[in-house]
């Protein structure tokens, strides 16, 4: 059977890695969240005191990046890929406030994306995958066969990120989630390196009022288009 490349792009918290998991779960695909790519080089970052005082030590992260190992295994219980860094599991750690507050100014360093670029494209190289982040459509494969651009209004985005994080009893604001998600969108859309835009060629779903299963009812209809192309 014929295996595409399907790059799914768009805003933070917009419910990208929902969707773009229950495709490649569906269809027997690989899927890379490139976004917890940039989270496990920040946890790096926070663990060997790169950062202080959220200012980033660019010359020793230099040195060490082809030293920050990234991969994704699968967790035999939920069946959904968990993300290793230099061989520990950390999905859970990358997930978190800290993470979060430094993982945009982390992931706008141009050595840092070059060598996360070139990791994604070896994941992705015998396609077959379905892989989401800013810059999938636009750097990592601009001639992948499926693009999408997803896009939400940031309210909206900052209350489904506020209900996973006290689902997981992490002690949170909704306010300080939102102002989180639109500097987030300002720093991801201004960026001098590859900042977030939209691909000309992919397809726009704006999520704002959507359930679950309507976006992977959407998905799964543009993947089908998509193959028969
Ligand atoms: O999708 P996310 O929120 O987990 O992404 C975390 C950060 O990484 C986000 O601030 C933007 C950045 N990112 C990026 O610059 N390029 C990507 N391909 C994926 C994420």
């Amino acid at each position: 059977m014929k295996k595409i490349t399907i790059a799914i792009d768009g805003f933070s918290s917009g419910g990208k890695s929902t969707m773009a998991k229950e495709l490649a779960r569906k269809i027997g695909y690989i899927y890379i969240d490139t976004g917890a790519m940039y989270r496990a080089v920040t946890l790096y970052c926070l663990m060997n005191n790169l950062i202080k005082d959220n200012v980033i030590n660019r010359e020793k992260l230099k040195k060490e990046i082809d030293n920050i190992k990234i991969d994704f295994h699968l967790n035999p219980e939920t069946q959904l890929p968990e993300t290793y860094l230099n061989g520990k599991n950390v999905e859970k750690e990358i997930r978190g406030m800290e993470v979060s507050r430094n993982v945009s100014n982390i992931s706008a360093i141009g050595f840092v994306r070059t060598a996360m670029v070139k990791q994604q494209q070896e994941f992705g190289k015998s396609k077959g995958v379905v892989m989401d982040g800013r810059d999938i459509g636009t750097v990592v494969f601009p001639d992948a066969e499926l693009k999408i651009f997803m896009t939400a209004a940031p309210e909206i985005r900052a209350r489904r990120r506020y209900e996973e994080l006290t689902a997981k009893g992490e002690k949170v604001s909704f306010e300080e989630i939102l102002e989180n998600v639109k500097q987030r969108d300002h720093i991801d859309q201004t960026r001098e390196e590859s900042p977030l835009k939209q691909a000309k060629d992919a397809i726009v779903l704006d999520n704002s009022n959507m359930t679950k299963e309507e976006q992977n009812a959407w998905l799964m209809h543009q993947y089908l288009l998509a193959l028969e192309k």
